[in-house]
């Protein structure tokens, strides 16, 4: 089998630089520069990157490896049908299984009937509905915030919010296994950009203590981090931040809907409201639409609306998605409850059924579960098994995680029946078999 390198999805920081030269490059990944380059091939400066993914790429296809961008033709509650073949999902965000919901997607279709399915452009000139309007206050009032902006994606919101904040002189100070779009963010921003070692709450505070006391300290951490499905110290970052007079800025993809009874987050997890200063959300997993919000004091976001370049330049959400926005908070606000109580069950009930079967799920506490494999070679294999045998799932390969922690990422959903559950943990089971994992 080949070394496939096939190093997609590095939304975390592990990836290191990319070597500097083709062939190099191209050694490392088990592809030899001068068979992989068609001699006819025009060679200018961009040529040996793009040949390499293409070689990879092509290496895994042939090998039927690769199950990325797999059109999904029909969606059944948790269920998906892709080239005619029916899979369990587990390679999704919805966590409480809000993708189909009647009532947002009425709201959506309502939408379009009143506005079309545009705008006039940029939010700040001729963009603005009064929907996008009522979309930021309905997110406000759920984050328990003064105001809130929306912004196309949440990769986008965190480019845009942590580069338009952190100037030259300022300090950013980022956990290490934050997500790539707080990463590009940092490295966007014109400030000192500082990492800490993932969740250790004594190196913040050696970095932070490292700052001077006169500039910015804008402290950046996931509150689910979305490899490993581990929680934020919330408790200690926020008592640092005070110390350090920093702001806190947190980023909820992985635990709005998810953390706290009623789906409020990490701050209901902890019981600590009101303690995030910049609250970052997508809305685009458990919100079944697109786009991504900061909620804050009036001004900050004020600031955000004026400055935050991604946000001016760039285009509005389409009527659609904030109908459907809307309406998912209020659903949220009507079943969030009972919807978590299952993902509850449901998460349990999945790592336990796993560890029982002998499998290492890492030190997750949340639906975001890690089949830790080792070897890249064993993920992929793992994956061609359990996608063959009815489960849509994918595997996590370095860079995206450390050398050596490949894994398979299997999201647990309200969605799932307790049978669809244990149809997955066979799956699993039998394909770990298969890999040589269990
Ligand atoms: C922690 C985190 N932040 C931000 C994003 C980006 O959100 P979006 O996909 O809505 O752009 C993701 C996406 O997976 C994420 O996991």
């Amino acid at each position: 089998m080949h070394n496939f390198g096939l190093h997609l999805l590095p939304d975390t920081v592990h990836s290191p630089d990319q070597p500097g030269s083709p062939e190099t490059y191209l050694a490392s990944n088990g592809v030899h520069a001068a068979t992989a380059m068609p001699a006819e091939t025009q060679n200018d400066g961009f040529t040996w990157k793009i040949e390499e993914w293409w070689q990879r790429t092509q290496n895994a296809r042939e090998e039927d490896l690769y199950y990325y961008f797999q059109p999904v033709e029909e969606v059944d509650g948790p269920w998906v049908v892709t080239e005619g073949q029916r899979k369990l999902m587990f390679a999704t965000y919805s966590y409480l299984g809000l993708l189909n919901h009647p009532r947002i997607a009425a709201a959506a279709k309502a939408a379009v009937d009143k506005y079309g399915t545009g705008t006039h452009g940029v939010r700040i000139l001729g963009g603005t509905l009064d929907l996008h309007v009522e979309m930021e206050e309905t997110i406000a009032q759920f984050a328990n915030r003064e105001d809130a902006i929306v912004f196309a994606t949440g990769y986008v919101t965190n480019l845009a919010t942590i580069s338009a904040l952190v100037g030259r002189g300022d300090w950013v100070i980022s956990d290490k296994w934050n997500h790539a779009s707080i990463v590009d963010g940092c490295l966007l921003a014109r400030g000192q950009f500082v990492r800490y070692r993932h969740n250790d709450m004594d190196d913040l505070e050696r970095r932070l203590s490292e700052a001077p006391t006169d500039v910015g300290k804008l402290v950046v951490a996931d509150a689910v981090f979305s490899m490993d499905g581990d929680i934020l110290d919330l408790p200690t970052a926020v008592a640092l931040c005070r110390r350090y007079n920093a702001r806190l800025m947190v980023d909820e993809a992985h635990s709005l809907g998810v953390l706290g009874k009623t789906g409020h987050g990490i701050e209901e997890h902890f019981n600590m409201p009101g303690a995030i200063d910049i609250k970052m959300g997508t809305l685009s997993k458990t919100i079944p639409g697109v786009g991504g919000y900061i909620a804050g004091d009036k001004k900050l976001i004020n600031y955000l609306r004026h400055t935050a370049r991604a946000f001016v330049f760039s285009a509005a959400v389409s009527p659609a998605v904030a109908a459907a926005i809307i309406e998912a908070f209020h659903v949220l606000k009507d079943e969030a409850v009972e919807r978590n109580q299952i993902l509850s069950r449901n998460v349990r009930h999945f790592i336990e059924g796993l560890q029982a079967q002998g499998f290492d799920t890492g030190i997750t506490v949340t639906p975001i579960v890690p089949i830790m494999v080792g070897s890249e070679e064993r993920a992929m294999i793992m994956t061609r098994y359990c996608q063959q045998h009815g489960v849509f799932v994918l595997p996590v390969l370095p860079p995206a995680v450390p050398e050596g922690s490949a894994r398979l990422r299997a999201n647990v959903t309200a969605a799932h029946t307790a049978e669809d559950i244990d149809f997955a943990i066979n799956v699993f089971a039998e394909a770990g078999r298969v890999a040589g994992v269990i």
